[in-house]
C-alpha cells in the first residue's frame, strides 16, 4: 500500500459509516486516500469525519460548490490521473446504474470515467438482498464486470431492514485485503514489475577547497519522483542521490553521494545487472583539477581555477549496455534546445531522452512542475504539458513501458 494513491467512492448506504475505518487502515499502511462522496452518501457519513481521517478535502460535485473553493473545473481529470485504484463502497443500485450508463453527474461518476486504463476498480455493492438480485441491478453489474471492474459480491447476514440475506458490505479489513490483491496483480501487469531500475538524481558537488564547491540548483525532485513511480510499479529501485534534502521514497534503496566521481563509482556497480538506467541527475561536467587542501586564503587579487572534464556517467552506461538494457536520459537545455537533446540521445546511445528547459518557475531546476518533451530513439516525439514532477514521472515511465513492450523486455 505504501505510496499508493487510492480514491474511495462512497454512495448512500448504511454501510457508509464503516468507511472512515477503511480510510484509517489505508493511511496506516502508507497510502494516500481521497474520497469522492455522493449526495446520498453524505446523508450516512459526515464529510468532516472523512476529511479528518483522510487529511484531504472531500470531493462531491464536479463544479466548485462555493466561491472560496476557487475555480478548478479539471480536478475530476487530475484525480483520474492521480489514482492507482478506485474503490466504490458501498455501491448502491443507483450508482451502479449511473456508472454502467456512463453518466457523469458527480465527482465519483466523473473519476470512474477519467481513471487511467489498467487501474483497478473494485465495486462493493451493498443493499437489500432482493434489490441486489433484481434483474436491473444484475444487468448493470454484468456491464461493469464486462468493462473490467472487479465486483465483490455482498455478504449474507442481518441487514439494516431487519431481514436476513445477501446484501451486507464486507468489513473494512476484507475490503483492504481485496484492494491489496488487486494492486499487486495490477503492478505485475507493468513490464517494469521486478525490473532492476537505477536512477541518478540531484546535483553533484565538486570541491574547490575544504569549504567551497561547484554545484547547481538541482533539488532531486524529478529523479525522486521517477523513483517513486518505478517503486509503485514493483520495480527494484536504486536511487543514487547527490546532496539533496528529500526523504527516500518508500521501498527504494538509496545511495548518497557527493561528487561526480562518487556518483559514477556508485552507478558503475549496477551497469551490468540493471534493466533500466535513468539519468535524471544534473551532473557537473567539470571539476577543479586540484582541489585545495584546507581553506583557500583571499590574499590574491585574481585566482585561476583549472577545471578538468568529469566522466559522463550516462554515456558510460550507453556505451556498454546490452540489447536487453534500456538507457534513458534528460537533456537540460535552453527553451529551443530540442536539436541538442536529439544529439545527446544519439551520442550517448540512449533509448529515450526527456528534453526540459529551465525558467525556475514552471520547469527544470527546483520547482515542483516540469515540461518534458520525450524523444525516442525511434524518432517518436511526445510533447507533454506542464505537469507536477510526479505526473511527469508517470508519463515518462508509461513511455518506457511502451519501449519495454516494443522490445520484448
Ligand atoms: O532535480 P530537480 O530540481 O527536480 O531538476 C530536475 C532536472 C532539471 C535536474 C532534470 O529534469 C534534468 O534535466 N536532469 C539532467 C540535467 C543535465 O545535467 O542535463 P545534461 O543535458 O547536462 O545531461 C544529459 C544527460 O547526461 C542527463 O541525463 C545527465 O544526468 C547525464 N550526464 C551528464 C553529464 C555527466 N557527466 N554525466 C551524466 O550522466
Amino acid at each position: 500500500m505504501r505510496g499508493k494513491n487510492i480514491i474511495i467512492g462512497i454512495c448512500g448506504g448504511i454501510a457508509a459509516y464503516k468507511i472512515p475505518q477503511l480510510v484509517r487502515l489505508l493511511k496506516k499502511r502508507g497510502a494516500s486516500v481521497r474520497v469522492a462522496l455522493t449526495d446520498a452518501g453524505a446523508r450516512f457519513v459526515s464529510e468532516l469525519a472523512l476529511a479528518t481521517v483522510s487529511e484531504e478535502p472531500i470531493y462531491r460535485s464536479i463544479f466548485p460548490q462555493t466561491e472560496s473553493e476557487g475555480v478548478d473545473f479539471t480536478s475530476h481529470i487530475s484525480l483520474g490521473e492521480w489514482a492507482d485504484a478506485l474503490v466504490i463502497a458501498p455501491a448502491t443500485a443507483n450508482t451502479l446504474a449511473r456508472l454502467s450508463a456512463g453518466l457523469c453527474d458527480d465527482m465519483l461518476a466523473a473519476i470512474f470515467l477519467t481513471l487511467r486504463p489498467g487501474k483497478p476498480v473494485l465495486i462493493f455493492p451493498a443493499m437489500d438482498g432482493q434489490m441486489f438480485l433484481s434483474p436491473s441491478v444484475q444487468r448493470n453489474i454484468a456491464t461493469l464486470a464486462a468493462q473490467g471492474c472487479s465486483i465483490i459480491n455482498p455478504e449474507s447476514g442481518e441487514l439494516a431492514s431487519g431481514l436476513c440475506g445477501i446484501g451486507r458490505m464486507p468489513a473494512p479489513e476484507a475490503i483492504l485485503l481485496a484492494l491489496e490483491e488487486a494492486l499487486h496483480e495490477a503492478d505485475k501487469c507493468s513490464p517494469l514489475y521486478s525490473k532492476r531500475v537505477v536512477i541518478t538524481a540531484g546535483p553533484t558537488r565538486e570541491k574547490i577547497d575544504g569549504v567551497r564547491f561547484i554545484s547547481n540548483y538541482s533539488s532531486g525532485k524529478m529523479g525522486f519522483a521517477i523513483a517513486r513511480a518505478a517503486a509503485k510499479r514493483g520495480s527494484i529501485v536504486t536511487l543514487i542521490a547527490g546532496p539533496v534534502h528529500l526523504p527516500t521514497p518508500p521501498g527504494v534503496e538509496r545511495v548518497d553521494v557527493e561528487s561526480t566521481a562518487e556518483m559514477n563509482a556508485a552507478a558503475e556497480k549496477f551497469f551490468s545487472n540493471c534493466d533500466l538506467f535513468i539519468g535524471a541527475a544534473a551532473v557537473s561536467d567539470y571539476r577543479p583539477a586540484a582541489p585545495y587542501e584546507g581553506k583557500m586564503k583571499k590574499d590574491e587579487e585574481h585566482i585561476e581555477l583549472t577545471l578538468v572534464k568529469n566522466p559522463d556517467i550516462l554515456a558510460g552506461f550507453g556505451r556498454q549496455k546490452s540489447a536487453s538494457q534500456l538507457a534513458v536520459g534528460f537533456a537540460l537545455e535552453t527553451r529551443t534546445g530540442l536539436e541538442s537533446a536529439r544529439k545527446k540521445l544519439t551520442e550517448k546511445n540512449l533509448d529515450l531522452i526527456a528534453f526540459n528547459f529551465f525558467d525556475r518557475k514552471t520547469c527544470g531546476f527546483d520547482v515542483d512542475t516540469n515540461i518534458l518533451t520525450l524523444i525516442g530513439s525511434d524518432g517518436i516525439v511526445t510533447e507533454l504539458p506542464q505537469l507536477t514532477k510526479d505526473a511527469a514521472a508517470e508519463k515518462l515511465l508509461e513511455a518506457i513501458e511502451h519501449l519495454c513492450l516494443k522490445n520484448g523486455l
